[in-house]
């Protein structure tokens, strides 16, 4: 470990060189996704935070918990670009670096709550499930993709968890979106909070629909990010100029809100903008 900073320098950051983890496990989840789980002692991550995954001559990425015990964690991956082809080559017993745990979490409030994930959006929202149904929350938890096959299925179907699918042709739970089954709970049931992750224009109507039935409401909000911890100024949003690697992903609807680019546009590696 070295310290980036000099004595001039307020902050204190850490760079934390990456540490070589085994693959105990690697699970099918749906078309391209898959569960990775890594062999590491009290790794200690909560809910929402991510870390970084490290394939030597490759290239380093951020991703999701999606369940932690006490001598292993997981994340699970969906097969989009170059890095995650080369994961999806990893074997059981293959080794691979990580960083981390790194940024803010979700924070449990209330006795009946809703998750909304899209996509891989189901991995930090299944660890925090675990930790709500352990605190004696009732759950919602609703998942949805564009049909069956591209779908994570949710395996915490009880009483303290309700389970809902939607998918765009219907071909497994509610046709339509993930928002649609939300809005249907929320006109019969009082929740006390909404937490989503997912796409973005999604994770927006979300926060509208929370707005709408006055409930709070968190949520991640994922950058391209490099470093992880706050250095490289990469993940940095407009106008507040905070950073989703160390100020989030994890926020609440408020700070979303205030969020110029939030459901509009994010950044590419180079910086340029991208629209939704
Ligand atoms: C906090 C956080 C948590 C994430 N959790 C998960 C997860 O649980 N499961 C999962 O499958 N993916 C997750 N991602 C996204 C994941 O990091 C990228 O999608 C993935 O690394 C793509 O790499 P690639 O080379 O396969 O594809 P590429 O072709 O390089 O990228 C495909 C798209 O992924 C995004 N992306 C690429 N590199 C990064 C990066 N360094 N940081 C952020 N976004 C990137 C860009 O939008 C890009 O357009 C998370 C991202 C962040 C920021
Ligand atoms: S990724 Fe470097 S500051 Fe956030």
């Amino acid at each position: 470990m070295s310290d980036a900073t000099d004595k001039n320098c307020e902050c204190k950051t850490k760079i934390e060189q990456p540490e070589m983890v085994k693959i105990r496990a690697i699970r099918d989840e749906a078309q391209d996704i898959k569960t990775f789980t890594f062999e590491k002692k009290g790794f200690g991550s909560k809910p929402g935070q991510f870390f970084l995954i490290w394939v030597p001559g490759v290239d380093e990425k951020p991703y999701g918990v999606s369940s932690q015990d006490n001598d292993r964690f997981s994340a699970t991956i969906c097969k989009v670009g170059p890095f995650t082809e080369k994961m999806f080559e990893v074997k059981v017993g293959d080794m691979v670096g990580i960083r981390g745990p790194y940024g803010t979490s979700f924070e449990l409030k209330g006795k009946n709550i809703a998750l909304v994930a899209g996509g891989y959006g189901i991995a930090p929202l299944n660890f925090l499930a675990d930790e709500a149904i352990k605190q004696g929350i009732d759950v919602h938890f609703i998942t949805g993709a564009k049909t069956k096959g591209n779908v994570v299925m949710c395996d915490k179907e009880s009483k303290a968890c309700r389970t809902h699918y939607a998918t765009d042709d219907g071909s497994l739970g509610a046709k339509g979106f993930t928002t649609d089954v939300l809005e249907g709970i929320l006109k019969t049931e009082k929740i006390d909070c909404i937490y989503t992750v997912g796409p973005e224009l999604m994770m927006k109507k979300v926060v509208e629909l929370s707005d709408k039935f006055d409930v709070d409401c968190q949520l991640s909000l994922e950058r391209y990010m490099k470093c992880g911890f706050g250095i490289c100024g990469q993940c940095v949003v407009d106008d507040l100029g905070i950073r989703m690697c160390k100020e989030g992903p994890v926020i609440d609807k408020e700070l979303a809100k205030k969020i110029k680019e939030f459901g509009k546009y994010h950044r590419t590696a180079s910086g340029r903008k991208k629209e939704f």
